[in-house]
């Protein structure tokens, strides 16, 4: 069973202390750097943006896992396309041709992925599911950190790795939304591959940053006995 990875959200950062913040991302090997990008129009927010997104990619070579809550997703997909080697997660609802979308994704030489809002149901997508190399479970309404989990969204896990193995296909699953302490075995349980680090755990404020990575490495080692 492959280890679980990890994608801290750069939204729920402290920004006055970015460097440290990536510095203890590195020193905690985490695995991406999950870009939450909104365009105030999809979703009533706005949270990072194009120059964030070079700055990151200057920094460290961290794989950028960009997560795009922007309608009209193919007038600005490019804008992050070009940090080669990053996914690019897209709302298929936000395209008018999916399809063509997630193709124009892989052909610069970014890896496609998917994002599930909580409304949609799994067989939305059946014709996407062999196209991309990521599939993220919303279990929240995208927009804003802090929500509690919409626990009816934990099934869609599960379903996604039937169908994945009865299938052959070979995308990750990953979960973004709530993805807290109490949350966290049962997404391993069910299945999922990336887990989408937020207020709910590492970012939480009652904790410091290393308290909250220590105490995620330990829920995984605990849970892997
Ligand atoms: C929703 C955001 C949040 C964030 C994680 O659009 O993507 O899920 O990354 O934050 P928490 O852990 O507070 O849900
Ligand atoms: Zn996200």
């Amino acid at each position: 069973m492959k280890p679980v990875q990890f994608s801290p959200s750069l939204m729920c950062v402290d920004f006055l202390n970015l460097s440290e913040e990536l510095d203890l991302m590195k020193k905690h090997s985490i695995d991406y750097l999950h870009m939450d990008i909104m365009d105030g129009s999809y979703v009533p927010n706005f949270t990072l943006g194009t120059d964030f997104a070079y700055a990151m990619h200057q920094y460290s070579n961290i794989t950028l896992d960009f997560h795009l809550m922007v309608d009209n997703v193919d007038r600005s997909f490019g804008l992050f396309a070009k940090h080669k080697g990053s996914i690019i997660t897209i709302h298929p609802e936000t395209s008018k041709h999916p399809v063509r979308t997630i193709n124009g994704i892989r052909e610069m030489g970014c890896k496609p992925g998917i994002a599930i809002d909580p409304g949609m149901s799994l067989s939305t997508v059946e014709h996407l599911l062999p196209l991309v190399d990521l599939v993220c479970i919303m279990t929240v309404n995208p927009g804003f950190a802090g929500q509690k989990l919409l626990p009816f969204c934990l099934e869609k896990i599960k379903d996604l790795v039937k169908i994945r193995d009865s299938k052959g296909y070979s995308f990750k699953i990953e979960v973004d939304g709530n993805v807290s302490w109490e949350n966290i075995p049962t997404m391993i349980n069910y299945g999922a591959d990336v887990l989408v680090l937020g207020t709910s755990s590492v970012f939480n404020k009652e904790i410091s940053r290393e308290e909250g990575y220590t105490q995620l490495k330990e829920l995984i080692k605990n849970k892997d006995k």
